[in-house]
């Protein structure tokens, strides 16, 4: 029999989250392997068939700067959809909307940062500048009934600047939100946060305006502190986590990003709290054992190597 965690609940958790799998795309965006274009699909299907219900799928950016993402129409043109599962994609200009409108997706995510060097070396453009970019990307987006994440980068510590302040954060965030975003997702892009910063800065954010149910957390896990901080975002009200199957991850334009929180790492933990994520352990752990043998390298998630030695 497949060993489980125990089920032990804690006081102030909620019952039931929901997991935004960016595997397909933050995962697969930093391999040095571009994979065909089969592989990705029977990839996303995996995972949905494992019962996820929100899968980032790919990115509508240059395929010049993301050669890896290169295939995303021949991707949604060869994906099955399945009903009631949410299959959004990154776009960061006017251009990228064009080619997701094309494809009848109007679940878009825009990405930002918190800090200059990061909009300049992934944007080519200041934050000022990426703002404006934004603008109409939101604008069209909504006037076609779509959904709009924005994702803010490098809220934690930026390689470049050190440490972000919170304030500074907040003002962007902020910006993002009054674009008309639905949701913001505070991305721990190169994964330094430690959970008295995740705790002041969803206060920070909460303070300033912006609703805790409209906040993710998007937390690398480069020095193993993405658990814990899910945690204590999880205490502090946050109900959308974004996590990768098998911890793939990381971002080209990022020195020293690693992979994403491992969804089968995070499976464990909120499984043996009892709360539901409606998506199946044994299914996540053999897609990214099917996944790592397609990479040719082991999946980085202890869930997995464990479950996989069991
Ligand atoms: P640019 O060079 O300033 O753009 O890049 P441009 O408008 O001058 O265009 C350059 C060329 O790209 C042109 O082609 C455009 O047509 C083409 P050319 O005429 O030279 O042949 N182009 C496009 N082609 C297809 N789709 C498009 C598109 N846009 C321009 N949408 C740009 C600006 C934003 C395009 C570029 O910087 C870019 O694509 N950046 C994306 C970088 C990226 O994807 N990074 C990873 C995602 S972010 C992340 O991982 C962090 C996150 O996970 C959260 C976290 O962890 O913190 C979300
Ligand atoms: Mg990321």
């Amino acid at each position: 029999m497949a060993f489980l965690p125990q089920q032990v609940p804690s006081a102030g958790l909620p019952s039931a989250i929901t997991i935004c799998e960016v595997g397909p795309r933050d995962g697969l965006q930093n391999e040095s392997r571009i994979l065909p274009v089969e592989v990705k699909v029977e990839f996303i299907e995996r995972l949905v068939d494992a019962g996820h219900r929100l899968v980032e799928v790919t990115s509508f950016v240059s395929p010049r700067w993301v050669p890896q993402l290169a295939d995303a129409e021949q991707l949604l043109d060869r994906l099955a959809r399945v009903p009631g599962v949410r299959y959004p994609v990154l776009v960061p200009n006017e251009r990228g909307l064009d080619r997701a409108l094309e494809r009848g997706i109007t679940d878009i995510a825009i990405f930002g940062s918190a800090t200059e060097t990061f909009a300049q070396r992934n944007l080519n453009r200041s934050v000022e500048d990426s703002l404006r970019m934004f603008e109409p990307v939101v604008r069209r987006a909504k006037d076609a009934a779509g959904r709009v994440r924005a994702y803010l980068s490098m809220c934690f510590g930026d390689p470049w600047e050190g440490e972000v302040q919170a304030s500074q954060v907040v003002s962007v965030a902020q910006r993002m939100m009054d674009l008309g975003c639905d949701e913001l997702s505070m991305g721990d892009t190169i994964g330094v946060g430690t959970p008295g910063q995740v705790a002041a800065l969803l206060e920070a954010l909460v303070a300033g305006g912006t609703p805790i149910e409209t906040i993710a957390v998007h937390f690398h896990d480069t020095y193993g502190q993405a658990l814990a901080n899910t945690l204590e975002a999880l205490r502090h009200g946050v109900r959308t986590v974004d996590a990768s199957a098998g911890g793939l991850g990381g971002c080209p334009y990022a020195k020293s990003a690693t992979g994403n929180l491992a969804t089968e790492d995070l499976l464990w933990q909120l499984h043996g709290l009892g709360i539901d994520t409606g998506v199946d352990l044994a299914k996540s752990v053999a897609t990214s054992r099917w996944m790592a043998a397609q990479l040719g390298r082991p999946s980085p998630s202890r869930a997995v190597q464990a479950i996989g030695n069991q």
